[in-house]
């Protein structure tokens, strides 16, 4: 083949007779681009190589301007064969697919309900001018207990109740720590544990700075107590903190009240029970109607018409002393809630264990769920 008279921008026609061997492999849209790169009539490599043929020698034009044509038929030929080919592999397909059949599943991720409750309880608060704050899992007596007014011999720091870490370690752990801790009395800085709630944040919050303090601190938390229907031993809280001057109850229940019906609907009714937490005094529990029922009574809030969600109370003036904050000029408020229990509240789920276990048939309900 007179391969020298193709001008070098275009395909030779050996180059062109191996995409002519290509033809049979190429799918739909592959099949229909070389077909216009190949014969189209704008710029069609053999259209472009007929164009030239004028410009060759005499003697050479027949012989070439037939090979070209040759490889035209032989391209036409191909393509109009394989365009067929395809169509008859998807009337063999159409013919077998089973329109009735259901889709195949696809996965989707969804957020867990409990993940999902803490993201709306930090959305409210920081609408409301709350920043987050977070604290170490892994805390010593005096954060957890002693510092928040708890008496050294207080039942809550039983070995029954909290889930004591072996105390390696702790030596090399003293020698390293920051100024904060050498304001504490010698006898605080004892045993590690996990945390039994997040109210050490509020004194790493206070410690860390002045006042005022506004924040909301979600985390895990740990206690030793059997994995049953009601209770975890690993579970999340969100405590809340805010102490300013002049800071009294009435901002208190209105916050929290409106915090409660910003996440459970308008008609929300918020009550306080009087309680008692050794770093909140008054103290009080908030209880909601129950939003299932109505307040008629329901399995959800074991028929008494209302759920507890959450502790709370004006902060000890010696939790805000030991957190160096002057308790005659400076008051707050603070609170402790449960999201995992306010998931069970919210959603109807009757066990708690459900929000572990990872039954994707419980988890899937909750997949793009608004
Ligand atoms: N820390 C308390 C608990 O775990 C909750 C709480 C926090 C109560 C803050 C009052 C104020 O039960």
């Amino acid at each position: 083949m007179p391969g020298p008279a193709v001008p070098a921008d275009l395909p030779t026609l050996a180059e062109l007779e191996a995409r002519l061997a290509a033809v049979p492999g190429l799918d739909g849209p592959a099949l229909e681009a070389e077909t216009i790169a190949v014969l189209g009539r704008k710029s069609g490599a053999l259209t472009a190589i007929m164009k030239r043929l004028p410009s060759l020698p005499v003697e050479e034009r027949r012989e070439f301007g037939a090979s070209v044509n040759l490889l035209k038929a032989k391209f036409e030929e191909a393509f109009e064969a394989r365009r067929t080919a395809l169509g008859a592999g998807r009337e063999t397909q159409d013919a077998q697919t089973d329109l009735t059949m259901p889709g195949r599943h696809r996965w989707v991720g969804g957020i867990h309900p409990t993940r999902r409750v803490i993201q709306d309880i930090v959305d409210i608060f920081r609408g409301l001018g709350f920043a987050v704050a977070t604290g170490p899992e892994v805390e010593d007596e005096w954060y957890n207990f002693l510092a928040l007014n708890f008496p050294p011999d207080h039942p809550a720091m039983d070995l029954h109740d909290t889930l004591y870490l072996a105390d390696t370690g702790r030596e090399a752990q003293d020698a390293g720590r920051d100024g904060l801790d050498e304001t504490r009395p010698a006898s605080r800085a004892s045993r590690l544990l996990l945390r039994t709630h997040t109210s050490p944040v509020q004194l790493r919050t206070m410690l860390a700075g002045p006042p005022p303090y506004r924040v909301i601190c979600p985390g895990i938390c740990y206690r030793n107590d059997t994995f049953d229907a009601s209770h975890l031993p690993a579970f999340t809280q969100m405590e809340g903190l805010a102490v300013d001057e002049g800071i009294g109850l009435v901002d208190l229940k209105a916050t929290l009240s409106h915090f409660a019906r910003q996440l459970l609907g308008a008609d929300t009714v918020a009550r306080f029970r009087p309680s008692y937490f050794p770093f909140t005094e008054p103290s009080a529990e908030m209880d909601v109607r129950c939003g299932v029922c109505r307040g008629a009574g329901c399995p959800v809030c074991k028929h008494t018409g209302w759920i507890e969600i959450m502790g709370c109370g004006m902060v000890h003036p010696n939790v805000l002393e030991n957190a160096g904050v002057d308790s005659e000029k400076y008051t707050g408020w603070a609170f402790g809630m449960g999201p995992d229990r306010i998931a069970l509240a919210r959603y109807g789920i009757p066990d708690i264990r459900m929000l572990r276990e990872g039954d994707v048939r419980v988890l899937g309900q909750f997949t793009g769920a608004a």
